[in-house]
């Protein structure tokens, strides 16, 4: 996700400080290359040898510092980066940041660089709530710099308030939301993901295996991109991505309505959710007992909800998925056809690394004109990617011919 991109991680001195070695290690699990700059302060929280050994390159704490290169680590950091992040952020340096001051390395980079930079405050609730604090957050928000909103929970000080450091997931997604450049802004994004549930009785339901991975990935790479967008899901074990609207919904009968329900808005609509073809006729009110040797289930069709979109889409673009254990390019073109989609991604259950609860996928999308691009083994974060590119492709086809 961030794979290759240069961050220099400016770490300040509060107890969260601790919580910076963590992050150092998640960037560079992600792929990025991390400097660390530690204020004086940070140096009593955690050690220098701490970001050392993690980010595995020299930390710099000091402006004044001879080294046996003439490099001066302010100019020649802000040159490195890609992107900035200050984690945990003080007071002090909002502070410092606001006011214009450079008095150590961390400040005197930050004045000299241009790139894009987040603060990741963490503090006590009340001198978050410190109208001096909230003033200077805004004004760094009025110059262009990122600032995340702290974390809900129980501080050091042992009280509970506004104050805490971010999760360590939420920096990374707010990292890569700042690197990726916005080509989709004027979108709003229908995704749909997950499985749906169907009930038999209060303890029992029909489902399938989807994870909501491919859906969730989507909907993150959306909102990276500029994109509103709402979710609907159905149950997933995964965390919440961070978008405009979620909609948490059971049953296909429930999905269809949520998909309705926001249709009319949405520019896009792309529907990765697996949802459940039938569900049982009738839903018994108390649990099915026991008591025959066999039992048959009586099921009745779900809506086909992508195909009942088809035929209401007007301008809208329409994606869809095609799951299948055999045929793939085959069926994949008649559900293109029949569901009058603008492209379909199709994945085989029996490709190794594709499916439902894997971190990886292998698409071929299909297009209106049955032209196949199949794409090797990626994350799905990277399959998502290339499912909004081709969707940028629709979108400027669709504009040219409107001309
Ligand atoms: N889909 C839908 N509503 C359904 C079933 C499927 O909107 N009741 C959508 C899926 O979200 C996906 C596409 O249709 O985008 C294809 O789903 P898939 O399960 O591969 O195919 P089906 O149309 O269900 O056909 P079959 O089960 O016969 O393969």
């Amino acid at each position: 996700m961030l794979t290759g991109k240069k961050i220099v991680l400016g770490i300040t001195g509060g107890i969260a400080a601790y919580k910076a070695a963590e992050l150092t290690r998640a960037l560079i699990q992600e792929g990025a290359r991390v400097k660390v700059i530690m204020t004086r302060s940070a140096t009593e929280f955690i050690t220098p040898l701490t970001l050392q050994t993690l980010s595995g390159d020299m930390v710099y704490t000091d402006m004044f510092v001879p080294t046996d290169r003439y490099d001066m680590a302010h100019i020649s950091l802000a040159e490195f980066a890609d992107a900035f992040v200050v984690a945990p952020a003080t007071g002090n340096i909002i502070g410092k940041i606001a006011g214009g001051i450079a008095d150590d390395l961390l400040s005197t980079t930050i004045m000299a660089e241009d790139k894009p930079t987040l603060f990741c405050p963490a503090m006590n609730d009340k001198m978050l709530a410190n109208p001096i604090v909230q003033e200077n957050i805004d004004k760094l928000k009025m110059h262009g710099y990122f600032v995340m909103d702290s974390a809900y929970g129980e501080l050091a000080c042992k009280t509970k308030g506004a104050g805490r450091l971010p999760d360590i997931s939420s920096i990374i997604e707010e990292i890569a939301m700042m690197l990726t450049p916005k080509d989709l802004t004027d979108e709003r994004i229908l995704v749909t993901a997950g499985p749906t549930e169907e009930p038999l009785d209060p303890v029992r339901f029909i489902t399938n295996l989807s994870s909501g991975k491919m859906g969730y990935a989507l909907a993150r790479v959306a909102r990276r991109r500029g994109a509103q967008v709402t979710l609907v899901t159905g149950p997933t074990n995964l965390p919440l991505p961070q978008v405009n609207k979620i909609v948490q919904i059971r049953t296909a009968q429930e999905m269809y309505k949520a998909v309705l329900d926001n249709f009319e808005e949405a520019t896009i609509v792309i529907k990765a959710a697996a949802v459940a073809d039938y569900r049982p006729a009738v839903k018994a009110q108390e649990k099915i007992k026991k008591n025959r040797q066999s039992l048959a289930l009586n099921l009745e069709r779900n809506p086909d909800i992508i195909f009942e979109l088809g035929k209401i889409k007007g301008s809208r673009i329409l994606v869809g998925f095609a799951m299948e254990t055999q045929n793939l390019l085959d069926n994949a073109r008649e559900k293109l056809k029949k569901k009058n989609l603008d492209f379909i991604v199709a994945n085989s259950l029996r490709e190794e690394g594709a499916g439902f609860q894997t971190d990886t996928n292998v698409i071929t999308i299909i297009d209106k004109t049955g032209k196949a691009e199949a794409f090797s083994k990626m994350t799905k974060l990277d399959a998502a990617l290339k499912i909004f590119d081709r969707i940028r492709d629709v979108i400027k086809k669709k504009g040219k011919s409107k001309k």
